[in-house]
């Protein structure tokens, strides 16, 4: 089994996003559905308990996305641990992320468009942004980046 976190500020608004987004392109997947885990976490605590934005959750809908079961959490140290890709949503969250990285770690630790084959680098924080145009272009960006990361884990299981 192979397991993969998601990780943004507040995990309500990107990280949940690309959970549901990779979990359902896994799951419409042939055979990687049962060979990978998915989770998300914020490295801040703010929002812990809490359901995706209903921002997110809407669009994330409107896109053939369920983000409803979906609750935040804090990203901590034993993460390190149990995850063999941890994938930043931006730079700040990546430094934060370093920040409690154990010496040890031996899995993948880096920005989640590094996937997407795209000259950009990170998911825009779409939380106080006006309409619904950033929410979709998070889905555009995270959808780029699923696609790269399960070609990646087909050559790795392959
Ligand atoms: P996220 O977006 O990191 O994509 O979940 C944010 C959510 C909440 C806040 C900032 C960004 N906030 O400031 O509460």
């Amino acid at each position: 089994m192979i397991r993969v976190l998601f990780v943004c500020l507040g995990n309500i608004c990107r990280s949940p996003s690309a959970d549901a987004i990779f979990r359902k392109k896994l799951d419409d997947h042939p055979w990687l559905g049962s060979r990978v885990d998915v989770d998300s976490a914020g490295t801040a605590a703010w929002h812990v308990g809490n359901p995706p934005d209903p921002r997110s959750i809407r669009v994330g809908a409107e896109r053939g996305y369920d983000l409803t079961s979906l609750r935040a959490r804090q990203a901590v140290s034993a993460d390190f641990e149990s995850f063999d890709y941890i994938l930043a949503m931006d730079k700040t969250n990546l430094n934060n992320l370093r920040a409690i990285k154990p010496a040890g770690y031996s899995g993948h630790l880096s920005l989640f468009l590094d996937f997407a084959g795209m000259c950009k680098a990170e998911v825009p924080d779409p939380y106080y942004g006006e309409g619904d145009s950033g929410f979709h272009e998070v889905v555009d960006l995270i959808e780029a980046a699923s696609d790269g990361l399960i070609e990646q884990l087909e050559v790795r299981f392959s």
